[in-house]
């Protein structure tokens, strides 16, 4: 297939890309370079001998979508294109409903231009908000606790409404907790700023840049006191945008996905695990609990087993090795290269 990749720059874009060269489909990345850089493009291309099409511009923006769409003449669209901070999106919900929301009409006007009937869509497990049941299966309760996970619930229904109206496809992926890196070393996530998330900032710790992790609470109703999450490694989660283009191409109608293990860790137990994969000591401080955490969260994934047949497959050791790989080889991400 010919597959326009939205924000396919960024962490897991760029490791969707290498599964989509890795299957013969071919690829037309549009990126703004908000919170990536083109050189991340060039390692994918190294990696894969691959061809990879880039255009740089806004997924807001109409003409630019019109461009691509009429030169590139995608069979599908996965949109992966957005801002994906919980803190700032409650300090800056404007520009979030933007770029997540409008980003999403502004797509699915021009795909409906040139007859576009298949989109992948990154969405997120925080769209359940506050856990009615776990773990969370598809027909679990919409009710997201913050703005970004309110732009992608929004997002979600309107693809669902598109897809009803045009007879096109739209495949909801909610992720859960990403982290991992490619096996070669050459990819991996590179935060701009202090990292939000536990795994780019254990990594941090652990080659040095920080001196210790804090660790947001160790009274939680769980069974070492820290906050249980559902980790996919990375690979895995590019692996099931590879069976979600299969799955839209027999199959219209939006669907739900959740995309996850099925197994939760502890924040104790992700320390643990990197300081086996790495030999680094790891410090960490208790620290108050972080403002909306919950206690745990974990997917039920079956749906997309048997619907779609992908299954993660890498383990705890294999997420925590493979950030240590990316993050030792490459202390600055991808900043020394960048001109
Ligand atoms: P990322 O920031 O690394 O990638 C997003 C890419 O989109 C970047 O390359 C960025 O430059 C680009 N972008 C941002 N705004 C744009 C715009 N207006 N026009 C064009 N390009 C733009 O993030 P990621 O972790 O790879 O996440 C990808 C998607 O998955 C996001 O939509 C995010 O909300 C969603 N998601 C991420 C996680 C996670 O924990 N990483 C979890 C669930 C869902
Ligand atoms: C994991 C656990 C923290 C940092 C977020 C978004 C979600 C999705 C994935 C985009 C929690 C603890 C963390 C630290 C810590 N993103 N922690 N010290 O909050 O589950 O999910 O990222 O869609 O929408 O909300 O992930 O990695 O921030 O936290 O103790 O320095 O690690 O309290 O228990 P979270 P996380």
């Amino acid at each position: 297939m010919r597959v326009l990749v939205t924000g396919g720059a960024g962490y897991i874009g760029s490791h969707t890309l290498v599964e989509l060269l890795g299957q013969a489909h071919e690829v037309c990345v549009l990126d703004n370079y908000d919170n990536s850089s083109p050189v991340v493009l060039d390692r994918v291309r190294k990696l894969t001998n691959g061809t990879v099409t880039a255009v740089e511009g806004d997924v807001r923006h109409d003409n630019t979508l019109r461009d691509v769409m009429t030169t590139f003449q995608p069979d599908a669209v996965i949109h992966f294109a957005g801002l994906k901070a919980v803190g700032d999106s409650m300090t800056n919900p404007l520009g979030y409903y933007d770029v997540n929301v409008n980003g999403t009409l502004a797509l699915l006007r021009a795909m409906d231009e040139v007859g576009c009937k298949r989109i992948i869509f990154s969405s997120s497990a925080t769209v359940y908000g506050e856990p009615v049941y776990l773990p969370y299966d598809e027909a679990h309760p919409l009710n997201p606790t913050s703005v970004y996970g309110r732009t992608k619930m929004m997002a979600e229904h309107i693809l669902a409404d598109w897809a009803q109206a045009s007879g096109g496809t739209a495949v909801l992926l909610r992720y859960f907790n990403p982290v991992g890196a490619h096996a070669s070393a050459t990819l991996g996530e590179d935060p701009a700023d202090v990292p939000n998330n536990l795994m780019p900032f254990i990594a941090q710790v652990a080659v040095g840049k920080r001196p210790y992790l804090n660790v947001f609470g160790d009274d939680y109703d769980t069974p070492d006191g820290t906050g249980l999450r559902d980790y996919i490694h990375v690979v895995d989660l590019a692996r099931a945008h590879v069976a979600a283009l299969d799955y839209a191409a027999d199959h219209s109608g939006a669907r739900a996905f959740n995309i996850g293990t099925g197994q939760p860790y502890s924040v104790q137990q992700m320390v643990a695990a990197f300081r086996t994969a790495s030999g680094q000591p790891i410090p960490v401080v208790v620290a108050s609990r972080r403002a909306g955490d919950i206690a745990a969260m974990q997917a039920d994934s079956s749906r997309a087993l048997s619907e779609m047949g992908w299954r993660a497959t890498h383990t705890l050791d294999d997420m925590a090795a493979s950030t240590w790989a990316w993050q030792s080889g490459n202390p600055n991400g991808f900043q020394s290269e960048e001109g």
